[in-house]
């Protein structure tokens, strides 16, 4: 059986992966109507991926003798100052994500329960990449500017990004 403290801060990571899932989708719903097409389809792309890590660690629970327990989600923002605003929230986002996969480590490693400890590696590193690809993204704005051509080759990069995560489900 898990230990009752580490299945409590697993349940907790649960939330916030299908939160971020929602708050992505949310975003991507705002770039859909904003005229943002490359960064809507990025962003769903990127809502399905935290679902995948919601249901990843879902699983683990489980199959280690606990039980995840779905939380209630609280409604995501859905008015952007603009793109750049969506993006800077996202890592800021990410930043708090990762903060709480590495809380999550310490109290399993604490526990030592070392499965769950090199279970979660995985998310670790996840975070790792997740952070170096958006803030990729912001660089990539600065460069872009506020102007309105800028602003397009920067949506159409988003989607290319967008099909390139799909295809390798990064
Ligand atoms: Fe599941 Fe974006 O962290």
């Amino acid at each position: 059986m898990i230990n009752k403290k580490v299945e409590k801060a697993l349940i907790n990571q649960i939330k916030l992966e299908e939160q971020s899932s929602r708050i992505y989708m949310s975003m991507a719903s705002w770039g859909e109507v904003n005229g943002f097409p490359g960064a809507a389809k990025f962003l769903y792309t990127h809502s399905d991926e935290e679902r995948m890590h919601m249901t990843k660690l879902i699983t683990y629970l489980n199959d280690k003798g606990g039980y995840a327990v779905l939380q209630p989600l609280e409604m995501p923002q859905n008015k952007f100052k603009n793109l750049l605003d969506v993006f800077e929230q996202i890592l800021k986002h990410e930043e708090f994500v990762t903060e709480s996969i590495n809380k999550l480590f310490e109290i399993a490693f604490n526990e030592k329960d070392f499965t769950t400890s090199q279970f979660l590696q995985w998310y670790i590193e996840e975070q790792i990449e997740e952070e170096s690809t958006f803030k990729g993204i912001l660089d990539k704005f600065r460069l872009a500017g506020n102007q309105t051509g800028g602003l397009f080759h920067l949506d159409k990069e988003l989607e290319t990004l967008a099909i390139a995560d799909a295809a390798t489900g990064a």
